[in-house]
């Protein structure tokens, strides 16, 4: 949420920040700004609207070799001019942009008010600026080191000070920073992406540190000063898996990627010889693993959805029992942490506020985490006890899809180690095993479907409200559903279990309601078929998501009735064949209706506030 890029080096710094902050769009994307310090002082340009419009205004003259940019999600006042990062101390000595939440921010406002300060913003972050240019130390790093010792709650930043011009300093607490290093030019950011056309020797910031960067290097510090010492390394990314190439968007993008992402998650992992997986970065011996008896998985949003289709997948496979709770809501009901409960903490960006601290509680408990991670390095994976990489690359769309997809891998991986250190027999190891080597060429299939689903979706976006119901493994499915249907195409999308449609939501039903109907070929085909008539017999318009062969019986012909099928594979792994064609179904009813694919409104990729 929110995304920060710096620069300080030979070049002028307004045309990288830019660069930089339209990859960082979609982690907030109502106001952009930018500083930037020449000999002249500092300049300031910021604006509500996308990064394209702040570019389309900046000023001729804005000149600087050292600058900061800022894209905003809105948390403190609503997205205008005045609210948009940077900063400043209204003298112009300083310029800040931050991600996070200053906790204290209203008692900081009442003191510095107090102190005959005029604060111009809504924001917590212009405290933060105030506070530093009032500091009496005399290096810019004691100036932002005692600032953040009166500040409470998280925060990424970085500072510019007309005094100290050959530097930016940047600090962490909670939100991501990375510093870039370049030749003779230096970079800081909150995300990889803005600044991976420039380098990949990258330093990962961890909470409470602070750095001190020049064109020609780093230094990083703890809060009291002290140094740490902090090396940068190369991380190993193809800087065009952050351009969308060919597609219109990066959704469709990182959908039809989804074949060879699956295939990446899967490989070296599965064990055809003993029907087994191999999971080396859970840290967990076969004892400690048969010593497990239970498992809870917690995530946001389609992590949590995904968690509900990895609790199927280890009842049914490990017969452990499992469930899957939304993280946001975990740590407020003092949760029992028990010793022999497995804790998988599952989340794409690996930033996500509510997982993160969920984590942490258990940890704090003595309780022990693995994470299904797609970033590499992020905090919920630094703050596990073990885990799986996701290997999914990059996603950059706000709706999540390939991320999704390799969650619901690792779930089997994981399943299937459990089980295999228990009653799932070899032979049923290896049942799973080819199916999960079947799946990314499935997936592929179910793509190529695009055309027919682009024509079902376009029936769908003139809808205002819809149902989307699935049973047990179907329910999952449609939960994650109507989750990218609502994101992206802003219509009323609601899961309901089908079972539960005449206890209630039945009154809905009519001519101008669809139904999304998940109707796998397993042991509830003959009751969802069921369920199927008394929608019909409404005359609500129905989508069935079904496998071949399965029997609508006379709905087959009727008007209104429309059919999807997804290639069968092991019932267990049915769930993300059936999600895959409701991502194109979500994508093409948004497209139809002309809607910003990658940055629905109101929305962020990471969502690092609580
Ligand atoms: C997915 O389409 C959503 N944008 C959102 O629900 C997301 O899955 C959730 O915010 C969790 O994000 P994470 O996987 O990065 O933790």
């Amino acid at each position: 949420m929110c995304g920060i890029v710096g620069y300080v080096g030979a070049q002028q710094a307004a045309p990288i920040l830019v660069e930089g902050l339209t990859r960082l769009e979609h982690r907030g994307y109502d106001s952009a700004g930018l500083a930037v310090l020449a000999g002249t002082g500092l300049k300031v340009a910021k604006r509500a609207g996308r990064v394209r419009d702040l570019a389309d205004s900046l000023p001729k003259r804005f000149a600087g070799k050292v600058g900061i940019g800022h894209t905003r999600w809105a948390t403190h006042g609503p997205a205008n001019d005045v609210n948009a990062h940077p900063h400043g101390d209204g003298k112009g000595l300083v310029s800040v942009v931050h991600n996070g939440i200053i906790d204290n921010a209203a008692a900081l406002r009442h003191r510095l008010a107090d102190d005959g300060v005029d604060l111009v913003s809504d924001t917590d972050t212009e405290v933060l600026a105030h506070l530093i240019a009032r500091s009496g130390a005399d290096t810019l790093e004691g100036k932002v080191s005692e600032a953040l010792a009166a500040i409470e709650g998280t925060y990424g930043i970085a500072v510019l000070h007309v005094d100290f011009p050959d530097r930016i300093v940047v600090a962490r607490n909670g939100s991501p920073l990375i510093v870039g290093v370049g030749e003779r030019e230096m970079f800081v950011a909150s995300d990889l992406a803005a600044i991976v056309r420039h380098t990949t020797t990258v330093a990962h910031l961890d909470d409470g540190e602070i750095a001190s960067v020049t064109a020609t290097g780093f230094t990083t510090y703890r809060q009291d000063l002290t140094a740490t010492a902090k090396s940068a390394t190369v991380v190993d990314v193809d800087p065009s898996s952050y351009d969308a190439g060919e597609h219109d968007s990066f959704m469709r993008k990182e959908m039809f990627e989804q074949p060879a992402a699956a295939e990446r998650v899967l490989r070296g992992r599965l064990d055809e010889r003993f029907g087994t997986a191999h999971l080396g970065g859970l840290n967990l011996d076969p004892r400690e693993n048969r010593a497990i008896r239970r498992v809870k998985i917690l995530g946001c949003g389609s992590a949590y959805y995904v968690g509900q289709m990895g609790a199927g997948l280890v009842e049914e496979l490990a017969r452990i029992p499992a469930d899957a709770e939304a993280a946001s809501e975990f740590r407020y009901r003092n949760p029992i942490i028990e010793p022999d409960t497995l804790y998988v903490a599952v989340s794409q960006s690996g930033e996500t506020i509510d997982t993160l601290l969920a984590v942490q509680e258990i940890r704090r408990k003595g309780g022990r985490v693995v994470g299904l991670v797609n970033v590499v390095g992020s905090a919920i994976a630094r703050e596990c006890d073990g885990g799986i990489y996701l290997h999914a690359g990059p996603e950059v769309a706000v709706a999540s899809t390939k991320a999704l997809t390799n969650m619901f891998l690792g779930f089997a991986l994981l399943a299937l180690q459990l089980g295999r250190v228990r009653d799932l027999s070899i032979a049923d190891g290896r049942r799973l095993i080819a199916g999960l080597s079947r799946l990314p060429h499935q997936i592929e299939e179910v793509l190529a479907q695009e055309d027919a689903l682009a024509e079902v979706a376009g029936r769908l976006a003139d809808a205002e409200s819809l149902f989307f119901v699935g049973r047990v493994r179907g329910y999952p499915v449609a939960r994650e559903g109507a989750q990218k249907f609502k994101e992206i195409s802003y219509r009323h999308a609601e899961a309901y279990q089908t079972s539960e449609l005449k206890h209630g939501p039945l009154a809905l039903i009519c001519e101008t309601v669809p139904t999304v109907a998940i109707v796998p070929a397993d042991e509830l085909t003959d009751r969802n078929v069921g369920a199927l008539h008394e929608i019909a017999a409404r005359r609500g318009p129905l989508v069935v998501v079904t496998h071949d062969g399965v029997d609508l019986g006379d709905l087959e012909d009727r008007s209104g009735v429309q059919r999807i099928v997804v290639p069968r594979n092991e019932r267990e792994l049915d769930p993300i064949l059936l999600t895959v064609p409701l991502q194109l179904l979500a994508y093409h009813a948004a497209l139809r209706l002309g809607h910003d694919i990658d940055k629905p409104r109101n929305l962020a990729k990471s969502v690092t506030v609580e």
